[in-house]
């Protein structure tokens, strides 16, 4: 499964790359104007950055237009930038359109704000490399995200779809397990969860205790 993380942050992106265990970031509107990244050149200049930090992975960067030309036009500058980038469409009818057109020439995309296995039908068909299925916003309305990346495994599975799933919207380290467990190929989240991973009180337990012995016997 690979690591990609949520964020436009420079320098949490510098600290999973520094991990090595980052394969790639994925950004949206919102958290490009939480990092105060504004006007089309600046977005433009900082998704470049952030290309440049991670290296081979991919970096999926959004289109604003919500018709099918402006999302065409947007896309083909966003894929410009960088090789690693992927252009980032919504799940409507008019992205489906963009998705097929950047399939037919060879532009990477990722299908964002997924909600249902039958959106997650049509992207497939459509070409999409990527689907990102919102876990902690299904969860926030007391459905099942975790439910939903198994439904959308299993059918991809059964019908050989080659679109990667990417657990998106994933808020805690258990969600990242659960995505693992139900089939996610790439789940993408915030850093404090990539870390919260490591955190288990019988290995700090152990650690002291392997330490002590060590400085008993040693002096
Ligand atoms: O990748 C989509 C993600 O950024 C949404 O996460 O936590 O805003 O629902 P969240």
């Amino acid at each position: 499964m690979k690591f990609f993380i949520d964020t436009a942050n420079l320098d949490d992106i510098r600290e999973a790359k520094d991990l090595g265990i980052l394969d790639g970031v994925t950004t949206n509107p919102s958290l490009m104007a939480k990092e105060g990244i504004t006007g089309q050149d600046n977005i433009y200049k900082h998704y470049e950055k952030i290309c440049n930090i991670v290296g081979d992975g991919d970096v999926s960067a959004e289109v604003i237009a919500t018709d099918y030309e402006g999302m065409v036009r947007e896309g083909k500058i966003l894929a410009s930038i960088h090789p690693t980038i992927v252009v980032k469409v919504p799940m409507i009818k008019e992205g489906v359109k963009a998705i097929r057109y950047f399939y037919d020439n060879e532009i990477r995309t990722n299908c964002t704000l997924v909600f249902s296995s039958g959106q997650a039908i049509l992207a497939a068909k459509a070409g999409a490399t990527y689907l990102s299925p919102f876990v902690g916003r299904v969860d926030d309305i007391t459905w099942d995200g975790i439910a939903l990346i198994q439904e959308i495994s299993d059918i991809y599975n059964v019908q050989f779809f080659d679109t990667e799933i990417l657990a998106a919207s994933i808020r805690t380290p258990l969600h990242i397990v659960q995505a693992a467990k139900a089939g996610a190929h790439v789940v993408t989240c915030p850093l404090n969860c990539i870390t919260g991973l490591l955190k288990h009180p019988l290995t700090d337990i152990g650690l002291a205790q392997f330490l002590a012995d060590h400085r008993k016997a040693n002096g």
